[in-house]
C-alpha cells in the first residue's frame, strides 16, 4: 500500500514510481508471449541481439492495430485482455494503490474481453483510440532499440480519451537512456485547467471529402503551457528494474522515451478509471481537480 509521503509525491508531482510492484515470474511469462505471438519466420529474434536493432525490416512490419509492428514500435494489444497480462497489472496490490487515489470503485478488466485496436484508429493516420473497445489494459508495448537513429525532440504530449490514473509497468530491466516513459513533473496541475473539458480532448470530426482538418482540438491556453512546460519543465525518465511500475495522472505531459540502449524496452500499459467517470466528465475544469479523487488524496 501507497504510504502518505507517496500519495502526496503523486499528487504535487503527478506521477510516482512504485519498485518491485509486479510479479516478476509473471513479467517473465509475458515477455515469453510477446517473442511467442511474432511470425516463426520473423527477422526478429530473440536469441539474436542483433536483431533487436530498429526499425523493423518491411518484412517483419505490420499495420494491424492489435499487433502493430512499425518503425521501432512493437505493440501487442491482444496481450490486453490476456489473462496473465491482467493479473500482472490489474494485480489484487496494484489496484489496491489505485484506489487509494482514485476512491470510488475501480472498473474491472475483463479477461478475453475486446482487446484495444478492435475498431482501428480514432481518425485515419491518427494514433488507436484507448477508450474504445478497450476491456482490459491497453497492451504490451515495446521499442526497438535506435540503432543509429539520429536523436530527435521527445515531443511530449497529453492522452486524449478519458481516463483517471495511467500505469506503465516495467516487464523488463531499462536501463537509462534506454526507452522509458518520459514524464513531465508537476504539468498536471498546470495542464488541467487548459483543457476545455476535465476528461476529455474535443475531437474534430473526420469527413473523407474535407481531409485538411482532423483529430484534437486543443485550447490555445493548453498549446501556449504546453510550450512553457516543455522549455521550463526537466523531464524524468521512469527507468529502472522489472516489475518497477509508474503511475501518472491523466493530464501528465509525457512521451515514450528514445532508446539508445542495446535491449529492448518492455512495458505494459493500462488505465484506470471509476465508474463515475461518465458522469465526472461531464464536470467544468473550473471546479478543484482533486474532488473527484479519494479522501486521503484529497487531504494529502
Ligand atoms: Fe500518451
Amino acid at each position: 500500500m501507497l504510504d502518505a509521503q507517496q500519495i502526496r509525491f503523486f499528487k504535487t508531482q503527478g506521477y510516482l514510481i512504485v519498485p518491485g510492484a509486479m510479479d516478476s515470474a509473471l513479467c517473465q511469462r509475458v515477455r515469453d508471449l510477446m517473442w511467442q505471438a511474432l511470425p516463426a519466420d520473423a527477422r526478429l529474434n530473440r536469441d539474436d541481439p542483433d536483431s533487436f536493432i530498429g526499425p523493423f525490416v518491411e518484412e517483419d512490419e505490420t499495420s494491424d492495430e492489435r499487433h502493430l509492428r512499425a518503425g521501432y514500435r512493437w505493440l501487442n494489444r491482444h496481450l490486453g485482455v490476456n489473462a496473465d497480462v491482467i493479473s500482472l497489472i490489474y494485480s489484487e496490490s496494484i489496484c489496491a494503490m489505485a484506489q487509494q487515489l482514485l476512491g470510488g470503485n475501480l472498473r474491472q478488466a475483463v479477461v478475453n474481453g475486446l482487446p484495444m485496436g478492435s475498431h482501428g484508429t480514432a481518425w485515419p493516420g491518427g494514433p488507436t483510440d484507448p477508450a474504445l473497445g478497450n476491456d482490459g489494459a491497453r497492451g504490451v508495448y515495446c521499442t526497438l532499440p535506435y540503432g543509429n537513429k539520429a536523436r530527435g525532440p521527445d515531443g511530449c504530449h497529453t492522452d486524449g480519451h478519458p481516463f483517471q490514473l495511467g500505469v506503465v509497468g516495467l516487464l523488463d530491466d531499462c536501463p537509462e537512456d534506454g526507452g522509458a516513459f518520459k514524464v513531465w513533473p508537476e504539468s498536471h496541475t498546470r495542464l488541467f485547467s487548459t483543457f476545455v473539458l476535465r476528461y476529455d480532448q474535443p475531437r474534430i470530426p473526420y469527413y473523407p471529402h474535407l481531409p485538411a482538418y482532423k483529430g484534437i482540438a486543443h485550447s490555445d491556453a493548453y498549446l501556449a503551457e504546453l510550450e512553457k512546460v516543455i522549455a521550463e519543465i526537466e523531464p524524468v525518465e521512469c527507468h529502472g528494474q522489472a516489475g518497477d511500475i509508474v503511475f501518472w495522472h491523466h493530464r501528465l505531459a509525457h512521451a515514450a522515451g528514445q532508446n539508445y540502449s542495446e535491449q529492448i524496452r518492455q512495458a505494459v500499459l493500462a488505465d484506470f478509471w471509476t465508474d463515475d467517470l461518465d458522469h465526472l466528465r461531464t464536470k467544468p475544469v473550473d471546479s478543484d481537480m482533486w474532488e473527484d479523487w479519494s479522501d486521503a488524496l484529497q487531504r494529502a
